[in-house]
């Protein structure tokens, strides 16, 4: 069996370019999007994402903000900010890095933010929206991992999809989507029994579960479609999957990588759903 790569960096670059050019259309109607982003402390990593975040409206041509704000911010602080930002006119979008510092509820700031501007697709109405099959903004990484399948032009209907981890973030919403391509889905994590019997029904296996190299061959079908969503840090300091993709490219159909692989696409899908946004805000869609 020979894998073939899934280049995300790839297809993240086609979508950024037809975005570019929808930005360009907005332009000339006098209309920029604009997207809040806000950091609260100083984890490195986030201070990464944030970085990339901003890079990433400066090559679109997004008007951007970036709220740097120290780890002590109260509660109370954050949802005045949250608040101001709702009501701006110049911002379509708002993302909340997280995670925020211990003494913050997350969900009371998630809750905070304007449904038409939660552009990370976590409040409650847009999960909701999502499960009923509604019009909303789709969390990012999962709206990814889709993109990413079809634009390799593989078809889900009807296909059996397995799902490794159930997270808010990523796995729930993911099998959600899944679902909604006409997939049959099945859902495993931490307490699954028989895991790997399980993944070797799978046509498409998905992996969100946050343990790097957890994924063997012995988990895979042969020619399945492999999606590692995994994004862990080594200690020599290189980034690895959640997918042994030394041992499962000998078995498995099309594979992402990591780096490389959903990674570009979160970002990505940022934009996209801040340009929904923008558009829907001066009813231009
Ligand atoms: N921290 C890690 N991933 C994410 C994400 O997708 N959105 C936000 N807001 N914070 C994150």
């Amino acid at each position: 069996m020979t894998a073939t790569i899934i280049s995300g960096k790839q297809v993240s670059e086609d979508i950024r370019g037809r975005i570019a050019g929808e930005v360009k259309g907005l332009a000339a109607k006098g209309v920029v999007p604009g997207l809040a982003v806000v950091l609260v402390g100083e984890d490195p990593a986030s201070q990464v994402y944030v970085r990339n975040k901003e890079k990433a409206c400066h090559d679109l041509g997004f008007y951007s903000e970036v709220h740097r704000l120290p780890a002590e911010t109260s509660q109370a602080q954050l949802l005045a900010l949250v608040d101001e930002l709702n009501r701006k006119e110049a911002i379509d979008g708002i993302l909340v890095q997280l995670p925020l510092p211990g003494h913050i509820d997350e969900k009371a700031v998630i809750n905070a933010i304007a449904v038409g501007k939660d552009v990370d697709g976590f409040h409650p109405v847009n999960v909701g929206n999502l499960v009923i099959g509604d019009d909303s903004l789709l969390p990012c990484t999962p709206a990814g991992v889709i993109e990413l399948i079809k634009r390799a032009g593989i078809s889900l209907s009807g296909k059996h999809a397995v799902v490794i981890g159930r997270s808010n973030i990523v796995g729930k919403p993911v099998s959600l989507l899944l679902q909604r391509e006409n997939a049959t889905v099945t859902m495993c994590h931490s307490r699954t029994e028989n895991m790997a019997e399980i993944a070797r029904q799978a046509d498409v296996l998905v992996v969100a579960i946050g343990r790097a190299n957890f994924i063997d061959a012995s988990y895979v079908k042969p020619g399945a479609v492999v999606i590692d969503v995994g994004m862990n840090r080594l200690e020599n300091g290189k980034l690895a999957g959640d997918v042994d993709f030394d041992s499962v490219k000998e078995v498995c159909g099309p594979i992402t990588p990591v780096p490389g692989g959903v990674g570009p696409m979160t970002i990505t899908m940022l934009m996209q759903n801040t340009l929904i946004a923008a558009k829907r805000h001066h009813g231009l869609s």
